[in-house]
Parts: C-alpha cells; structure tokens; sequence
C-alpha cells in the first residue's frame, strides 16, 4: 500500500482465559472505551483494533477475543497464527479461573509461537470485596512464569489502557 510509513506496526494480540472472567469487555475498553453489563458469551471470535503511539512508532493492536466457554470455541492454530502477544485473564473473584491460567499457558506453548510475550490480567479489580486471588500470589506466580502482570477493572477502566499498552511496549 503507498503512503504507508516505514515506522507503522501491525500487531496481533490474543485474548484467552476462562469464560466470563472480562475479556470482551476490557478489549471493548481497550478498543471503543465501553463496558456492558450482561455481555453474552462470546460464540467463534471477536476482532478489535485500536491505533496509538509508543515512541513515535505508530502501532495498531490486532486484538483476537475468542469464547473461554469450550463449547464456543472455534480454536484452531489459525487463532494463534501471527500472534506476536497474548493477554491470559483472570477473574480476582474467582480462584479457579486463575488455576486455570496454566491451562491457557500450557495451550500457549502448545500453538503459539514460542516467542510470544505473555500480559497475565486479574480482572474485575472493582470487586474488592469478593477477592478470591491474592495480587500478591499472582505476582509471585507471574515472577516464576516471567509473565508481566496487572490488575484491571473493565468496568472502571483502571488499568487497561496500561495493560495493553505494556504487552505492546514490550513486544516493539
Ligand atoms: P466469554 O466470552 O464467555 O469467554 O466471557 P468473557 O471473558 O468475554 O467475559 P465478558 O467480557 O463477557 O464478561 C462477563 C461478565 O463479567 C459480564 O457480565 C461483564 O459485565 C462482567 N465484567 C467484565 N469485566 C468486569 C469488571 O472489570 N468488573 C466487573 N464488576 N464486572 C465485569
Ligand atoms: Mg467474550
């Protein structure tokens, strides 16, 4: 395409991580600044991109969100193809959707590249009072995995601008 600048980047993101722990609605922040209140499960994929600026690069974030529920996934290596970063969210609410980060990362390592840089998100940060999943057991957990790691609230918007914008920072 002409008129393309040489400091232009494409970049393909994954969302992955259990069903209802967020993911559509922080790539929805991420991408159109909304949030919904009852979302339905994501059935097959969802695509979003957002555009901005690191480092006087312009960078546009490819983002893929596909269903946590196995039912509605539509998986194949195609979904993994190209994907140069991945965010693995958790709900903070919710224990067993965080044990079940090594399940996504071990799917991961199963179909990714093995270069893949790795954003683990405990989402729902809003919820204070319901906390299942300690920050300070999944920052030691992300250490040992050398994942990077944030907690996010889709519905207050804390974090998820930072989130992205760290997997990409990283990944450029
Ligand atoms: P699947 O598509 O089934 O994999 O689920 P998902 O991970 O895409 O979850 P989704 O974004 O659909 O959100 C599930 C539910 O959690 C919805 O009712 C959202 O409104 C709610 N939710 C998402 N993010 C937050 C958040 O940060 N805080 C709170 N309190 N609720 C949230
Ligand atoms: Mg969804």
């Amino acid at each position: 395409m002409s008129g393309e600048e040489e400091n232009d980047y494409l970049f393909k993101i994954v969302i992955i991580g259990d069903s209802s722990v967020g993911k559509s609605n922080l790539l929805n922040r991420f991408t159109r600044n909304e949030f919904t209140d009852k979302t339905k499960a994501t059935i097959g994929v969802d695509f979003g991109t957002k555009t901005i600026e690191i480092d006087n690069k312009t960078i546009t974030a490819q983002c893929w969100d596909t269903a946590g529920q196995e039912r509605f996934r539509a998986v194949t290596s195609g979904y993994y193809r190209g994907a140069v970063g991945a965010m693995i969210v958790y709900d903070i609410t919710s224990k067993i959707s965080f044990k079940n980060v090594t399940r996504w990362l071990n799917e991961l390592r199963e179909m990714a590249d093995p270069n893949i840089l790795i954003m683990m998100v405990g989402n729902k940060s809003d919820l204070e009072m319901s906390r299942e999943v300690p920050t300070k057991e999944a920052q030691a957990f992300a250490e040992s995995n050398k994942l990077s790691f944030l907690e996010t609230s889709a519905l207050n918007a804390t974090n998820v601008n930072q989130a992205f914008e760290k997997l990409l920072t990283d990944i450029h």
